[in-house]
């Protein structure tokens, strides 16, 4: 005879080695709030459709909130032998009240109950996932505001392109990740819809009541179809596909303040309590911080692959292979938190070196389009200013001089339309003020977008998340 819970059709117990390597105890212990809180809903509402009585239903619930307690004071024995964190709860359980304990999984599988506890705990996992997104731009905000009139040079193909405000740029992360917010928004939706009731794939043959444990435990939604409700980790899929999206937008942030730290750039200096020192390189002071978000993004994009190919062809309705979903899907949540909780220090920390930024404008050609777009507005043709301005700045090149060095009459020789006021017309300020289209980078577009993402945090802290 098997001890195990299912071992009754079973004349040996398991091998060793076999139970060693279908557990996942080790790593599903972490949903125990969600697995007790779930079976809490589910006695009450077998209680309330009289499939277990009150007095069961009561000791059950009193049995399991005992359990919670131990767990959370580290003084629960966890068991390879009993599997996973369904059957330690309930072994648990029925050697503390006894055979009510053997009542609570009436009409209900480890199928549907693990799609239930990983629902949860989706669902609050989420919610704290969003939280950091919204500290994390709370810092760029405060940081595009402490720099607003920062005049670094925009790029494009890594060359200097044109003069923008540095606040511009922080806030183009801000505005990625109000996306990965509403990305996230989406699986909190997906994850919330409620799987128990679905039994093993079949439904039951109880008279439950799903409407009753939805209630209990707050879902938005049922699943119409119980082999679905078993087999579903789509939202698993589009969580791993969200966090990996954010890390894409992390490394690529990473990625520029790794080069911004460089003596190249010399633009930013990260706080020392945020870097580390050479064992061997007396002079050093590495982003590491950076440098590792950037290289987590790999392993988050991995556990997106590896559950996209667990579930490719997979027939319905349980198997198990899906009890692989888990180990990439904690370890994506903890990387993401990490990386965003570090991220927000990073750049609270991070000093900004408006002198090297102003002279890598000043000291290069990003104000070129200006000088067209300024003869353009004298009415000569777009395509024939770039020529006249691309002529100006090989001259320039030639003589190792830019632009603003040059006389009037030296631009006149290019064009008789330049007058006096070009020289101010190529000015940093005056390149990032008259950038004032719509979420062009000058202060007042920067202010507007300041103000909008004030309101948006706003509107998405405490209360919504
Ligand atoms: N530990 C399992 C998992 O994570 C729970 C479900 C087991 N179901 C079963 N029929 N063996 O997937």
């Amino acid at each position: 005879m098997s001890e195990k819970l299912w071992g009754g059709r079973f004349e040996k117990s398991t091998d060793e080695m076999i139970n060693e390597f279908q557990a996942s105890i080790n790593f599903d212990k972490r949903m125990y709030r969600e697995d007790i809180q779930g079976s809490i809903a589910h006695a009450k509402m077998l209680a309330a459709q009289k499939i277990i009585s009150d007095d069961d239903a009561k000791k059950i619930c009193a049995g399991l909130e005992k359990i919670l307690a131990a767990i959370d004071a580290g003084e629960f024995n966890f068991s390879v032998a009993l599997e996973d964190i369904h059957m330690n709860v309930e072994a648990a359980l029925t050697e503390a009240i006894g055979t009510a304990g053997g009542r609570l999984h009436t009409a209900r599988s480890r199928n549907d109950q693990v799609a239930l506890d990983t629902h949860l705990y989706m669902r609050r996992q989420v919610r704290e996932i969003q939280r950091l997104i919204l500290e994390l731009q709370t810092e760029l905000v405060n940081s595009a505001e402490k720099n607003s009139d920062v005049i670094f040079p925009g790029y494009t193909h890594l060359q200097r392109a044109q003069p923008i405000l540095f606040a511009h740029h922080l806030l183009a992360y801000f505005s990625m990740l109000q996306r990965d917010f509403a990305r996230f928004e989406g699986v909190h939706a997906r994850a919330d819809i409620m799987p128990l009731g679905a039994g093993a794939l079949a439904g039951t043959t109880f008279n439950i009541d799903r409407e009753f444990v939805a209630r209990e435990l707050n879902f938005g939604a049922i699943y119409s179809n119980s082999l679905d409700a078993v087999s579903d980790r789509d939202y698993l899929l589009e969580f791993l596909s969200a966090a990996s999206i954010l890390m894409v937008h992390l490394s690529r942030l990473s990625e520029e303040i790794i080069l911004w730290c460089s003596r190249e750039f010399s633009f930013v200096e990260l706080d020392d309590a945020h870097c580390t020192g050479s064992s061997m390189m007396p002079q050093k002071k590495n982003p590491d911080v950076p440098e590792l978000v950037r290289g987590k993004a790999g392993r988050v994009f991995g556990h997106l692959m590896a559950l996209l190919t667990t579930v490719k062809a997979l027939p319905l309705a349980y198997n198990k292979d899906l009890q692989e979903d888990k180990e990439g899907v904690f370890d994506a949540l903890d990387t993401v938190k990490f990386s965003l909780a570090v991220f927000a220090q990073i750049i609270a920390g991070m000093k900004v070196r408006r002198e090297n930024m102003r002279r890598a404008v000043e000291e290069d050609f990003s104000n070129a389009t200006d000088a067209a777009d300024y003869l353009v507005k004298k009415n000569l043709p777009f395509r024939q200013a770039h020529e006249v301005a691309g002529k100006l700045v090989h001259h320039c090149i030639e003589r190792g001089v830019y632009l603003k060095d040059l006389t009037l009459a030296e631009f006149k020789k290019f064009s008789p339309l330049f007058d006096a006021d070009i020289h101010d017309a190529i000015k940093p300020e005056t390149c990032v003020a008259s950038r004032n289209s719509q979420g062009g980078t000058s202060p007042q577009q920067v202010k507007v977008q300041i103000a909008a993402a004030h309101d948006w945090i706003k509107a998405h802290g405490n209360d919504n998340c």
